[in-house]
């Protein structure tokens, strides 16, 4: 045995993920073609544009090179506007397309594991109020009936959601995302109606698939009170935990919905998760600041002691990754890494950021921690909503005007870990020498 080399489990998945109009092209009909064609809600006036051309089929070059490199696992999602382009009507030939796609990942090897809803919403929900509409949660089960039903014969790991308080954050208190509010109660009610659609498409899935493995993506935003002995810094970063990491989780364990002044018994979510998918990228501190109604009355910050990612986006912080996943063991359920990673077009900050943050998931599962896979974002340089191509968050560079795909060095190094199932000490040595210290940092 080698020894020090971190080993996996058995059976360990290793992959990347995507989602539908971050790479697919061309999705027109959806909440965030409306968004790029609305002057100054993205980064220099940026498109999605054909994204990474994968539905004119480019995914397989992708996932070709996902499997080359040892990779047994990739995360996608399926675009509802595609599915259902009008209300109750549905587009066979989309769903036709995403079935020889599924068919494709599993000829290659890679085990699908399929995102219903990435924060997109077809045009008819959104001008009929997306999901602050009580109805919308009916709609999304019945996309969700069709869908599963025409595919599950090929997929049996299923996300209902991607980050559901990141769509009510971004869309409804910072304004980032459409529809571009800064609305606490319409945010109650979306957070709301999205535990309700998550429960529907949980029980319809079931009712299709009984075997089937349901969660959703939790963005789990690790976070800390920049100054520990000053109340106020402590009671704003509670709230904020509060309602970003727990609220939605906590719905699916107990029907209790709590967020700010607002409540809701939602009995129908109790239980309706069989997995926990988590997404980590960083850690904050919270200031409290008596003048920032509109943000909460908080400010929040890295920490200036932290490796910075190219645009400031990510401060690398593998112990909120470690915090995560403690957060996550307390729903006492298998646990799937479903995104991490960090922007980084001149791959100077990943190799150390790969390095140190599965170095965390190697220790976690040391600890008895149930963590059935590990899926980076990404497997190539996507359209990164309202910050467009400013972020490079691909292992593969792409090339957005020739489509050229280029390897960055943390391939090899994502490789290497992927083919022997280790974190290998030679890794550790070279991108993470700080882990081998007597007290690492
Ligand atoms: C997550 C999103 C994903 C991608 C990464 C960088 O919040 O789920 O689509 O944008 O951030």
């Amino acid at each position: 045995m080698n020894k020090g080399t971190c080993f996996f489990p058995k059976r360990f998945l290793w992959g990347t993920a995507t989602s539908s109009h971050q790479v697919e092209g061309n999705n027109t009909n959806n909440n965030w073609y409306i968004w790029d064609q609305t002057p100054g809600k993205i980064i220099g006036g940026a498109t999605a544009g054909l994204a990474c051309d994968w539905w004119n089929g480019r995914w397989k070059e992708d996932l070709a090179h996902a499997v080359e490199d040892g990779q047994n696992i990739h995360r996608l999602s399926i675009e509802w506007s595609r599915i259902e382009p009008q209300p109750g009507k549905w587009d066979e030939s989309a769903l036709l397309a995403y079935r020889e796609m599924l068919k494709g990942i599993l000829a290659l090897g890679l085990k699908p594991m399929v995102t219903l809803h990435h924060f997109t919403d077809p045009i008819w929900i959104y001008e009929r109020g997306g999901w602050e509409n009580e109805e919308t949660a009916a709609h999304f089960a019945q996309y969700v009936e069709k869908t599963v039903g025409a595919l599950h014969d090929l997929v049996d790991l299923w996300v209902t959601i991607n980050e559901p308080t990141v769509y009510v954050f971004s869309g409804y208190m910072s304004g980032e995302f459409p529809p571009g509010k800064n609305d606490a109660k319409a945010a109650f009610q979306v957070l709301r109606n999205l535990v309700r659609g998550h429960a529907c498409a949980y029980h319809t899935i079931h009712r299709i698939q009984p075997t089937a493995m349901v969660g959703f993506a939790k963005n789990f935003r690790a976070m800390a009170p920049a100054r520990k002995w000053f109340l106020p810094d402590r009671w704003v970063n509670t709230f904020s935990y509060n309602s970003f990491n727990n609220a939605f989780a906590d719905a699916l364990i107990n029907g209790k919905l709590k967020f700010a002044m607002w409540k809701d018994i939602l009995p129908e979510a109790i239980a309706t998760q069989d997995f926990i998918g988590v997404n980590y990228y960083t850690r904050d501190l919270i200031k409290f600041r008596l003048f920032k109604p509109k943000e909460i009355f908080q400010e929040r910050f890295f920490d200036p002691a932290a490796e910075m990612s190219e645009t400031g986006f990510i401060a690398t912080e593998p112990v909120g990754f470690y915090e995560s996943l403690q957060w996550a063991q307390r729903y006492k359920l298998p646990i799937y890494i479903t995104e991490n990673g960090v922007e980084d077009s001149r791959d100077s900050v990943r190799p150390h950021y790969l390095t140190t943050h599965l170095f965390q998931v190697w220790k976690a599962i040391q600890t008895g921690m149930d963590i059935r896979g590990y899926i980076h974002w990404s497997q190539v340089d996507n359209f990164e909503w309202e910050r467009a191509w400013t972020q490079r968050f691909g292992l593969w560079e792409l090339d957005v005007a020739t489509q050229k795909r280029t390897r960055r060095p943390s391939v090899d190094i994502y490789r290497d870990i992927c083919m022997s199932n280790e974190l290998p000490l030679e890794l550790i040595q070279l991108h993470a020498p700080e882990l081998l210290e007597p007290r690492p940092r």
